[in-house]
């Protein structure tokens, strides 16, 4: 998680439709703190990153029937939850597809389906436990939630 401003309070943390973290929104909502969606695709392709969501199959079919990609339906399901989101890619036509989010919508049903995806925290920053520091366990670093 990352405090990008203090004074603006805007919060940036791992969300995708498979780790939405509806409880750590719902509170930021009550204390007026605006959520951005780091690694939405799961950061497939990085070294701390996972093809999990790309390769979701309910995503993949959700997909599917509106003519869309994987990413496309996570950026939409970002964009509808009132998430800020911080997607990255190197690549022109991967570029543009991410910005082809605003002219459709995901359903009732495709809600329904996606809020079925298990949930599990896909980067859970192994990197930041230590037995000598602060944090021993990822237990520990998310409060029981991985
Ligand atoms: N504040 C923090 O603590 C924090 C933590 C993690 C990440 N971030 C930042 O958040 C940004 C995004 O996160 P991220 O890069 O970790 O993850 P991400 O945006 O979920 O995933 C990026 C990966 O997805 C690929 N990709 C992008 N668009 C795609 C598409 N339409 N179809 C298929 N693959 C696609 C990219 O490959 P190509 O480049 O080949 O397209 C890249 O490998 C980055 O700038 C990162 O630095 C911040």
């Amino acid at each position: 998680m990352h405090f990008t401003s203090p004074k603006e309070k805007i919060f940036s943390v791992e969300i995708s439709p498979l780790w939405q973290q509806q409880k750590l929104r719902e509170f930021c909502k009550s204390k007026n703190i605006v959520v951005t969606a780091y690694s939405p695709l799961g950061a497939k392709g990085t070294r701390r990153g996972t093809h999990e969501v790309l390769d979701n199959e309910t995503l993949k079919e959700i997909a599917n029937a509106h003519n869309k990609t994987v990413a496309q339906v996570c950026l939409r399901w970002a964009l509808e939850q009132g998430l800020s989101f911080v997607v990255k890619s190197f690549n022109k036509e991967r570029m543009r597809e991410n910005l082809h989010i605003f002219d459709w919508g995901l359903s009732l049903d495709d809600y329904k389906k996606i809020n079925e995806i298990k949930q599990r925290r896909l980067l859970p920053k192994l990197e930041m436990v230590s037995p000598n520091g602060p944090f021993k366990s990822l237990e520990e670093l998310w409060d029981g939630e991985i």
